[in-house]
Protein backbone atom coordinates (compact mmCIF):
# COMPACT_ATOMS: atom_id res chain seq x y z
CA UNK A 1 0.00 0.00 0.00
CA UNK A 2 1.12 3.66 -0.92
CA UNK A 3 -0.52 7.27 -0.53
CA UNK A 4 -0.16 9.52 -3.61
CA UNK A 5 0.05 13.19 -3.20
CA UNK A 6 -0.36 14.97 -5.95
CA UNK A 7 0.71 18.57 -5.93
CA UNK A 8 -0.51 21.89 -7.17
CA UNK A 9 2.18 24.46 -7.03
CA UNK A 10 6.05 23.95 -6.62
CA UNK A 11 7.32 27.27 -5.05
CA UNK A 12 8.09 28.04 -1.79
CA UNK A 13 5.59 25.68 0.25
CA UNK A 14 6.07 23.19 -2.61
CA UNK A 15 8.92 22.64 -2.62
CA UNK A 16 9.56 22.39 0.67
CA UNK A 17 6.94 19.70 0.91
CA UNK A 18 8.85 17.67 -1.91
CA UNK A 19 12.13 18.51 0.18
CA UNK A 20 10.29 16.61 3.23
CA UNK A 21 8.11 13.71 1.19
CA UNK A 22 11.71 12.48 -0.13
CA UNK A 23 14.41 12.68 2.47
CA UNK A 24 12.32 11.86 5.50
CA UNK A 25 10.40 8.95 3.75
CA UNK A 26 11.24 6.27 6.22
CA UNK A 27 9.86 8.51 9.01
CA UNK A 28 7.04 9.16 7.40
CA UNK A 29 6.94 5.28 6.64
CA UNK A 30 7.37 4.86 10.04
CA UNK A 31 4.18 7.07 11.47
CA UNK A 32 1.80 6.38 8.62
CA UNK A 33 2.37 2.51 8.16
CA UNK A 34 2.93 2.96 4.42
CA UNK A 35 5.08 5.51 2.02
CA UNK A 36 4.03 8.14 1.09
CA UNK A 37 4.58 8.94 -2.64
CA UNK A 38 4.83 12.14 -4.81
CA UNK A 39 3.05 11.48 -8.05
CA UNK A 40 3.33 14.63 -10.26
CA UNK A 41 3.51 18.72 -9.27
CA UNK A 42 1.88 21.48 -11.31
CA UNK A 43 3.40 24.78 -12.17
CA UNK A 44 3.27 27.25 -14.68
CA UNK A 45 6.68 27.49 -16.00
CA UNK A 46 8.47 24.15 -16.16
CA UNK A 47 11.84 26.06 -16.64
CA UNK A 48 11.70 27.85 -13.60
CA UNK A 49 13.99 27.86 -10.56
CA UNK A 50 13.28 25.44 -7.67
CA UNK A 51 14.38 25.52 -4.30
CA UNK A 52 14.26 21.81 -3.67
CA UNK A 53 15.16 20.24 -7.16
CA UNK A 54 11.80 18.24 -8.98
CA UNK A 55 12.69 14.39 -9.83
CA UNK A 56 12.08 14.26 -13.75
CA UNK A 57 8.93 13.84 -14.29
CA UNK A 58 7.61 15.25 -11.79
CA UNK A 59 6.27 18.63 -12.77
CA UNK A 60 3.47 19.49 -15.11
CA UNK A 61 1.62 22.06 -16.61
CA UNK A 62 -1.42 20.07 -16.60
CA UNK A 63 -3.82 20.36 -13.52
CA UNK A 64 -6.11 17.14 -14.53
CA UNK A 65 -2.57 15.20 -14.11
CA UNK A 66 -3.94 15.47 -10.39
CA UNK A 67 -6.91 16.67 -10.00
CA UNK A 68 -9.44 14.12 -10.44
CA UNK A 69 -6.57 11.52 -11.55
CA UNK A 70 -8.02 8.05 -9.47
CA UNK A 71 -4.02 7.50 -8.51
CA UNK A 72 -3.82 10.19 -6.55
CA UNK A 73 -5.23 10.35 -3.20
CA UNK A 74 -4.47 13.60 -1.81
CA UNK A 75 -4.18 16.99 -3.49
CA UNK A 76 -2.08 19.82 -1.80
CA UNK A 77 -3.06 23.04 -2.98
CA UNK A 78 0.22 25.43 -2.61
CA UNK A 79 -0.30 27.41 -5.55
CA UNK A 80 -1.81 30.45 -3.61
CA UNK A 81 -4.50 32.80 -5.10
CA UNK A 82 -8.41 32.60 -5.51
CA UNK A 83 -8.17 31.06 -8.92
CA UNK A 84 -7.69 28.04 -10.42
CA UNK A 85 -7.12 27.25 -6.72
CA UNK A 86 -11.03 27.22 -6.35
CA UNK A 87 -12.34 25.27 -8.99
CA UNK A 88 -9.38 22.88 -8.89
CA UNK A 89 -9.99 22.02 -4.70
CA UNK A 90 -13.70 21.59 -5.50
CA UNK A 91 -13.09 19.46 -8.44
CA UNK A 92 -10.71 17.69 -6.08
CA UNK A 93 -13.19 17.11 -3.56
CA UNK A 94 -15.97 16.55 -5.92
CA UNK A 95 -14.01 13.40 -7.55
CA UNK A 96 -13.52 12.38 -3.94
CA UNK A 97 -9.68 12.88 -3.36
CA UNK A 98 -9.02 14.36 -0.03
CA UNK A 99 -7.27 18.40 0.15
CA UNK A 100 -4.60 20.18 2.61
CA UNK A 101 -4.43 23.43 1.37
CA UNK A 102 -2.11 26.46 2.88
CA UNK A 103 -4.25 28.83 1.58
CA UNK A 104 -6.06 30.81 3.88
CA UNK A 105 -7.32 33.75 0.91
CA UNK A 106 -9.23 30.83 -0.32
CA UNK A 107 -10.63 29.71 2.45
CA UNK A 108 -11.76 33.13 4.23
CA UNK A 109 -13.05 33.60 0.50
CA UNK A 110 -14.56 30.84 -0.46
CA UNK A 111 -14.52 28.29 2.80
CA UNK A 112 -18.51 27.96 2.98
CA UNK A 113 -18.62 26.58 -0.50
CA UNK A 114 -15.79 24.61 0.01
CA UNK A 115 -16.18 23.52 3.26
CA UNK A 116 -19.79 22.12 2.32
CA UNK A 117 -18.31 20.50 -0.86
CA UNK A 118 -16.26 18.47 2.07
CA UNK A 119 -19.14 17.54 4.01
CA UNK A 120 -21.02 16.39 0.80
CA UNK A 121 -18.35 14.47 -0.60
CA UNK A 122 -16.99 13.08 2.79
CA UNK A 123 -13.27 13.91 2.47
CA UNK A 124 -11.13 15.77 4.39
CA UNK A 125 -9.79 19.30 4.13
CA UNK A 126 -6.71 20.11 6.12
CA UNK A 127 -5.45 23.72 6.78
CA UNK A 128 -3.04 23.27 9.20
CA UNK A 129 -0.31 25.68 7.26
CA UNK A 130 -3.06 28.27 6.40
CA UNK A 131 -2.87 30.06 9.70
CA UNK A 132 0.89 30.75 11.52
CA UNK A 133 2.73 28.69 9.57
CA UNK A 134 4.32 26.13 11.71
CA UNK A 135 2.30 26.49 14.46
CA UNK A 136 -0.64 23.83 15.13
CA UNK A 137 -3.08 26.01 16.35
CA UNK A 138 -5.95 25.09 13.90
CA UNK A 139 -5.17 21.46 15.87
CA UNK A 140 -5.08 22.60 19.24
CA UNK A 141 -8.75 24.60 18.54
CA UNK A 142 -10.35 22.22 16.89
CA UNK A 143 -9.62 19.12 19.07
CA UNK A 144 -7.17 19.81 21.96
CA UNK A 145 -9.81 22.94 23.54
CA UNK A 146 -12.96 21.42 22.02
CA UNK A 147 -14.12 21.69 25.64
CA UNK A 148 -13.79 24.73 25.93
CA UNK A 149 -15.98 27.71 25.53
CA UNK A 150 -13.50 30.23 24.08
CA UNK A 151 -13.21 34.12 26.08
CA UNK A 152 -10.42 35.29 22.84
CA UNK A 153 -8.17 34.51 20.75
CA UNK A 154 -4.69 37.32 20.02
CA UNK A 155 -2.51 37.03 17.98
CA UNK A 156 0.79 37.97 15.83
CA UNK A 157 -0.73 36.38 12.09
CA UNK A 158 1.85 37.62 9.94
CA UNK A 159 5.88 36.82 9.68
CA UNK A 160 6.59 40.01 7.11
CA UNK A 161 5.08 42.35 9.01
CA UNK A 162 6.17 40.56 12.22
CA UNK A 163 9.67 41.12 10.35
CA UNK A 164 9.28 45.24 9.08
CA UNK A 165 7.59 45.84 12.25
CA UNK A 166 10.76 44.58 14.63
CA UNK A 167 13.58 45.83 12.42
CA UNK A 168 11.69 49.39 12.47
CA UNK A 169 11.37 49.34 16.29
CA UNK A 170 14.99 48.51 16.24
CA UNK A 171 15.99 51.75 14.24
CA UNK A 172 17.76 49.65 12.62
CA UNK A 173 16.00 49.58 8.66
CA UNK A 174 13.31 51.33 6.89
CA UNK A 175 10.08 49.91 6.01
CA UNK A 176 11.40 49.20 2.48
CA UNK A 177 14.24 47.55 3.12
CA UNK A 178 12.45 45.32 6.11
CA UNK A 179 10.29 44.18 3.25
CA UNK A 180 12.74 43.14 0.95
CA UNK A 181 14.35 40.84 3.08
CA UNK A 182 11.29 39.49 4.23
CA UNK A 183 10.61 38.86 0.55
CA UNK A 184 13.78 37.30 -0.12
CA UNK A 185 13.67 34.93 2.68
CA UNK A 186 10.28 33.42 0.84
CA UNK A 187 8.01 34.87 3.93
CA UNK A 188 5.71 37.58 1.54
CA UNK A 189 2.79 36.56 -0.46
CA UNK A 190 3.06 36.97 -3.96
CA UNK A 191 1.68 40.68 -3.81
CA UNK A 192 3.18 41.96 -0.46
CA UNK A 193 0.49 44.68 -0.05
CA UNK A 194 -1.66 41.44 1.03
CA UNK A 195 0.61 41.04 3.66
CA UNK A 196 1.24 44.99 4.76
CA UNK A 197 -2.18 45.92 3.90
CA UNK A 198 -3.74 43.70 6.57
CA UNK A 199 -5.58 41.11 4.21
CA UNK A 200 -3.54 38.12 5.07
CA UNK A 201 -3.71 37.89 8.80
CA UNK A 202 -7.37 38.82 8.40
CA UNK A 203 -8.10 35.59 6.02
CA UNK A 204 -6.03 33.45 9.12
CA UNK A 205 -8.55 35.51 11.75
CA UNK A 206 -11.66 34.47 9.79
CA UNK A 207 -10.30 30.96 9.97
CA UNK A 208 -9.24 31.07 13.88
CA UNK A 209 -12.43 33.33 14.73
CA UNK A 210 -14.73 29.82 12.92
CA UNK A 211 -12.86 27.50 14.77
CA UNK A 212 -13.25 29.52 17.86
CA UNK A 213 -16.63 30.60 17.64
CA UNK A 214 -18.65 28.39 14.98
CA UNK A 215 -19.10 31.93 13.33
CA UNK A 216 -17.23 32.91 9.46
CA UNK A 217 -16.77 36.47 9.84
CA UNK A 218 -16.60 38.31 6.14
CA UNK A 219 -13.44 40.19 5.48
CA UNK A 220 -15.65 42.98 5.51
CA UNK A 221 -16.86 43.19 9.00
CA UNK A 222 -13.26 43.21 9.70
CA UNK A 223 -12.17 46.20 8.52
CA UNK A 224 -8.29 45.33 8.18
CA UNK A 225 -5.90 47.51 8.87
CA UNK A 226 -2.07 47.25 8.03
CA UNK A 227 1.19 48.49 8.95
CA UNK A 228 1.89 51.04 6.24
CA UNK A 229 0.78 54.22 7.78
CA UNK A 230 2.88 53.83 10.80
CA UNK A 231 5.88 55.96 11.23
CA UNK A 232 8.87 56.38 13.03
CA UNK A 233 7.46 58.30 15.85
CA UNK A 234 4.82 55.96 16.71
CA UNK A 235 7.49 53.61 17.53
CA UNK A 236 9.83 55.90 19.66
CA UNK A 237 6.66 57.32 21.82
CA UNK A 238 5.61 53.69 22.14
CA UNK A 239 9.07 52.51 23.46
CA UNK A 240 8.92 55.82 25.44
CA UNK A 241 5.30 54.59 27.15
CA UNK A 242 6.49 51.03 27.86
CA UNK A 243 4.88 49.39 25.00
CA UNK A 244 5.48 47.29 21.51
CA UNK A 245 3.95 47.71 18.09
CA UNK A 246 2.01 44.48 16.39
CA UNK A 247 -0.02 43.73 14.29
CA UNK A 248 -2.73 42.09 16.33
CA UNK A 249 -5.66 39.96 15.53
CA UNK A 250 -7.95 39.68 17.95
CA UNK A 251 -11.04 37.81 17.69
CA UNK A 252 -13.08 38.23 21.68
CA UNK A 253 -16.58 36.73 22.87
CA UNK A 254 -17.32 40.56 24.82
CA UNK A 255 -18.76 39.44 28.31
CA UNK A 256 -20.86 42.56 28.89
CA UNK A 257 -22.76 42.01 25.78
CA UNK A 258 -21.96 38.03 24.82
CA UNK A 259 -21.09 39.94 20.65
CA UNK A 260 -18.01 39.20 19.08
CA UNK A 261 -15.76 41.45 18.79
CA UNK A 262 -12.88 40.61 15.48
CA UNK A 263 -10.74 43.27 14.66
CA UNK A 264 -6.96 43.46 12.87
CA UNK A 265 -5.12 46.45 13.40
CA UNK A 266 -1.91 47.55 14.77
CA UNK A 267 -2.02 47.80 18.24
CA UNK A 268 0.20 49.05 21.13
CA UNK A 269 1.02 45.98 23.68
CA UNK A 270 2.56 46.05 27.33
CA UNK A 271 6.48 45.26 27.30
CA UNK A 272 6.19 42.47 29.23
CA UNK A 273 3.23 41.10 27.74
CA UNK A 274 4.30 37.09 25.93
CA UNK A 275 3.19 38.61 22.77
CA UNK A 276 5.12 41.75 22.94
CA UNK A 277 8.72 39.46 22.41
CA UNK A 278 7.16 37.61 19.30
CA UNK A 279 10.09 39.23 16.90
CA UNK A 280 11.16 38.65 13.33
CA UNK A 281 8.98 36.50 11.12
CA UNK A 282 7.53 34.27 14.42
CA UNK A 283 4.32 34.40 15.14
CA UNK A 284 2.43 33.69 18.14
CA UNK A 285 -1.44 33.28 19.55
CA UNK A 286 -2.55 33.60 22.58
CA UNK A 287 -5.93 31.57 23.52
CA UNK A 288 -8.04 31.86 26.40
CA UNK A 289 -10.57 29.54 27.64
CA UNK A 290 -13.11 29.05 30.34
CA UNK A 291 -11.63 26.07 31.44
CA UNK A 292 -7.79 25.91 30.18
CA UNK A 293 -7.18 29.12 31.20
CA UNK A 294 -4.59 31.05 28.96
CA UNK A 295 -2.55 28.84 26.51
CA UNK A 296 0.08 30.47 24.30
CA UNK A 297 1.60 28.96 20.77
CA UNK A 298 4.67 30.63 19.59
CA UNK A 299 6.89 29.60 16.23
CA UNK A 300 7.92 30.27 12.74
CA UNK A 301 4.83 31.88 11.16
CA UNK A 302 5.67 31.60 7.48
CA UNK A 303 9.18 30.37 5.01
CA UNK A 304 9.88 26.82 3.59
CA UNK A 305 10.09 24.57 5.67
CA UNK A 306 8.16 25.72 8.30
CA UNK A 307 5.07 25.87 6.41
CA UNK A 308 5.87 22.93 4.87
CA UNK A 309 6.24 21.18 8.43
CA UNK A 310 2.33 22.25 8.94
CA UNK A 311 1.19 20.82 5.30
CA UNK A 312 3.04 17.28 5.83
CA UNK A 313 1.85 17.05 9.12
CA UNK A 314 -1.96 17.39 7.07
CA UNK A 315 -0.40 15.05 4.69
CA UNK A 316 0.61 12.31 7.48
CA UNK A 317 -2.80 12.50 9.12
CA UNK A 318 -4.79 11.98 5.84
CA UNK A 319 -2.66 9.52 4.20
CA UNK A 320 -4.11 7.28 7.25
CA UNK A 321 -7.08 7.74 6.27
CA UNK A 322 -6.78 8.39 2.53
CA UNK A 323 -7.20 4.76 1.54
CA UNK A 324 -10.50 4.40 3.20
CA UNK A 325 -13.53 4.53 0.63
CA UNK A 326 -15.98 4.79 3.92
CA UNK A 327 -16.81 9.07 3.96
CA UNK A 328 -16.26 10.83 6.50
CA UNK A 329 -18.10 12.43 8.91
CA UNK A 330 -15.82 14.59 10.95
CA UNK A 331 -16.67 18.69 10.14
CA UNK A 332 -13.35 20.52 8.57
CA UNK A 333 -13.96 23.61 11.27
CA UNK A 334 -14.58 21.48 14.10
CA UNK A 335 -18.82 22.81 14.42
CA UNK A 336 -21.65 20.73 12.49
CA UNK A 337 -22.74 23.80 11.46
CA UNK A 338 -21.28 27.70 11.50
CA UNK A 339 -23.39 30.21 12.95
CA UNK A 340 -25.04 32.98 11.28
CA UNK A 341 -23.94 35.18 13.88
CA UNK A 342 -22.28 38.80 12.68
CA UNK A 343 -19.61 40.27 14.25
CA UNK A 344 -19.79 43.81 15.84
CA UNK A 345 -19.33 46.86 14.19
CA UNK A 346 -16.12 48.52 15.19
CA UNK A 347 -17.73 51.93 16.14
CA UNK A 348 -19.29 49.70 19.13
CA UNK A 349 -16.11 48.69 20.28
CA UNK A 350 -14.74 49.82 23.50
CA UNK A 351 -10.61 50.24 23.86
CA UNK A 352 -8.01 52.54 24.66
CA UNK A 353 -5.92 54.47 22.63
CA UNK A 354 -3.00 56.28 21.39
CA UNK A 355 -3.49 59.75 18.95
CA UNK A 356 -0.65 61.51 17.91
CA UNK A 357 -1.68 65.40 17.00
CA UNK A 358 0.62 67.63 14.78
CA UNK A 359 -0.36 71.04 15.93
CA UNK A 360 1.24 74.24 16.04
CA UNK A 361 2.83 75.11 19.53
CA UNK A 362 0.56 77.67 20.32
CA UNK A 363 -1.27 78.50 23.60
CA UNK A 364 -4.53 77.03 23.58
CA UNK A 365 -4.01 73.98 21.44
CA UNK A 366 -4.01 71.12 23.95
CA UNK A 367 -6.76 72.64 25.97
CA UNK A 368 -8.66 72.88 22.96
CA UNK A 369 -7.99 69.01 21.72
CA UNK A 370 -8.42 68.01 25.66
CA UNK A 371 -11.80 69.92 25.35
CA UNK A 372 -12.69 67.97 21.76
CA UNK A 373 -12.10 64.90 23.77
CA UNK A 374 -13.74 65.44 26.98
CA UNK A 375 -17.20 66.97 24.65
CA UNK A 376 -17.31 63.28 23.74
CA UNK A 377 -16.83 61.40 26.91
CA UNK A 378 -13.11 60.49 26.44
CA UNK A 379 -11.09 60.92 28.90
CA UNK A 380 -7.29 61.68 28.80
CA UNK A 381 -5.01 58.61 31.04
CA UNK A 382 -1.67 60.64 30.13
CA UNK A 383 0.06 63.56 27.71
CA UNK A 384 2.89 64.29 26.03
CA UNK A 385 4.36 66.89 24.64
CA UNK A 386 8.54 67.86 23.67
CA UNK A 387 10.06 70.69 22.60
CA UNK A 388 8.93 72.13 19.54
CA UNK A 389 10.77 72.07 16.15
CA UNK A 390 12.29 75.42 16.24
CA UNK A 391 12.41 75.81 12.40
CA UNK A 392 8.75 75.42 12.33
CA UNK A 393 6.89 75.33 15.32
CA UNK A 394 5.16 72.19 14.61
CA UNK A 395 5.07 69.52 17.72
CA UNK A 396 3.75 66.13 18.18
CA UNK A 397 1.33 65.86 20.59
CA UNK A 398 0.73 62.57 22.21
CA UNK A 399 -2.16 60.94 24.69
CA UNK A 400 -3.47 58.21 25.80
CA UNK A 401 -6.96 58.06 26.37
CA UNK A 402 -9.01 55.59 28.91
CA UNK A 403 -11.38 52.88 27.28
CA UNK A 404 -14.18 54.68 24.99
CA UNK A 405 -16.31 53.50 22.25
CA UNK A 406 -14.44 54.04 18.95
CA UNK A 407 -17.28 56.00 17.81
CA UNK A 408 -17.50 58.46 20.29
CA UNK A 409 -13.50 58.73 19.63
CA UNK A 410 -13.63 59.11 16.10
CA UNK A 411 -16.39 61.70 16.52
CA UNK A 412 -14.06 63.58 18.90
CA UNK A 413 -11.06 63.33 16.25
CA UNK A 414 -13.01 64.71 13.91
CA UNK A 415 -13.73 68.09 16.20
CA UNK A 416 -10.17 68.40 16.73
CA UNK A 417 -8.84 67.73 13.09
CA UNK A 418 -10.50 71.39 12.59
CA UNK A 419 -9.59 73.05 15.20
CA UNK A 420 -7.29 76.28 15.31
CA UNK A 421 -3.68 75.14 15.34
CA UNK A 422 -4.16 71.25 14.12
CA UNK A 423 -2.37 70.61 11.61
CA UNK A 424 -4.60 67.61 10.22
CA UNK A 425 -5.74 63.78 11.90
CA UNK A 426 -4.24 62.60 14.41
CA UNK A 427 -2.81 59.03 14.21
CA UNK A 428 -4.61 56.66 16.20
CA UNK A 429 -3.36 53.23 17.36
CA UNK A 430 -5.40 50.86 19.63
CA UNK A 431 -3.84 50.18 22.74
CA UNK A 432 -4.61 46.22 24.00
CA UNK A 433 -5.06 45.71 27.86
CA UNK A 434 -5.48 42.06 27.60
CA UNK A 435 -8.36 42.76 30.41
CA UNK A 436 -9.30 39.37 32.64
CA UNK A 437 -12.28 37.73 31.57
CA UNK A 438 -11.76 38.72 28.12
P1 LIG B 1 4.90 30.66 -4.64
O1 LIG B 1 6.30 30.53 -4.19
O2 LIG B 1 4.50 31.83 -5.46
O3 LIG B 1 4.52 29.31 -5.42
C1 LIG B 1 3.32 29.14 -6.13
C2 LIG B 1 3.44 27.89 -6.98
O4 LIG B 1 2.18 27.65 -7.61
C3 LIG B 1 4.47 28.01 -8.09
O5 LIG B 1 5.10 26.78 -8.30
C4 LIG B 1 3.63 28.38 -9.32
O6 LIG B 1 4.18 27.92 -10.53
C5 LIG B 1 2.36 27.61 -9.02
N1 LIG B 1 1.18 28.26 -9.61
C6 LIG B 1 0.65 29.44 -9.28
N2 LIG B 1 -0.42 29.71 -10.05
C7 LIG B 1 -0.55 28.66 -10.90
C8 LIG B 1 -1.46 28.34 -11.93
N3 LIG B 1 -2.45 29.16 -12.25
N4 LIG B 1 -1.31 27.17 -12.57
C9 LIG B 1 -0.30 26.33 -12.24
N5 LIG B 1 0.60 26.56 -11.27
C10 LIG B 1 0.46 27.73 -10.60
O7 LIG B 1 3.91 30.65 -3.38
P2 LIG B 1 4.19 30.08 -1.92
O8 LIG B 1 4.91 31.10 -1.11
O9 LIG B 1 4.73 28.71 -2.01
O10 LIG B 1 2.70 30.06 -1.33
C11 LIG B 1 1.79 29.07 -1.73
C12 LIG B 1 0.55 29.13 -0.84
O11 LIG B 1 0.96 28.89 0.51
C13 LIG B 1 -0.16 30.48 -0.82
O12 LIG B 1 -1.54 30.26 -0.67
C14 LIG B 1 0.38 31.15 0.43
O13 LIG B 1 -0.52 32.09 0.98
C15 LIG B 1 0.53 29.95 1.33
N6 LIG B 1 1.51 30.11 2.42
C16 LIG B 1 2.77 30.54 2.12
C17 LIG B 1 3.70 30.66 3.15
C18 LIG B 1 5.09 31.12 2.89
O14 LIG B 1 5.82 31.31 3.87
N7 LIG B 1 5.52 31.31 1.65
C19 LIG B 1 3.32 30.34 4.45
C20 LIG B 1 2.01 29.89 4.71
C21 LIG B 1 1.11 29.78 3.67
P3 LIG B 1 5.57 28.50 -11.09
O15 LIG B 1 6.61 28.02 -10.11
O16 LIG B 1 5.75 27.91 -12.42
O17 LIG B 1 5.41 29.98 -11.08
N1 LIG C 1 2.95 36.02 3.80
C1 LIG C 1 2.65 35.26 4.96
C2 LIG C 1 3.39 35.85 6.14
C3 LIG C 1 3.04 33.83 4.76
O1 LIG C 1 4.26 36.70 5.94
O2 LIG C 1 3.09 35.47 7.27
C4 LIG C 1 2.52 32.96 5.84
O3 LIG C 1 1.14 32.84 5.75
Amino acid sequence: MQTNVGLLGYGTVGAGVARIISLEDALLCQKVGWPLKLAKAVVRDLSGRRAFPAPPGLLTTDPSEVVANPDVQVVVEVMGGLEPARTLVLAALESGQHVVTANKALLAVHGREIFEKAAQSGREIFFEAAVAGAIPVIRTLKEGLAANRIQSVAGILNGTTNYILTAMSRGGATFEEALKEAQELGYAEADPTTDVEGADAAHKLILLTALAYGVLPALDDIRAEGITKLAPADFQFAEALGYVIKLLATAASNPEDGRLEVRLQPAMIPKGHLLAGVNGAMNAVMIRGHACGDIFLSGAGAGMMPTASAVVGDIVEIARLANSQSKLTKPSLGWQSLKAETVKPASDIWSRHYLRFSVHDRPGVLAAIAGALAAHNVSIAQVIQKEADPGTGQVYLVMLTHSAPVRSLKAALDDAASLEGSLGPARVIRVEEFREGR
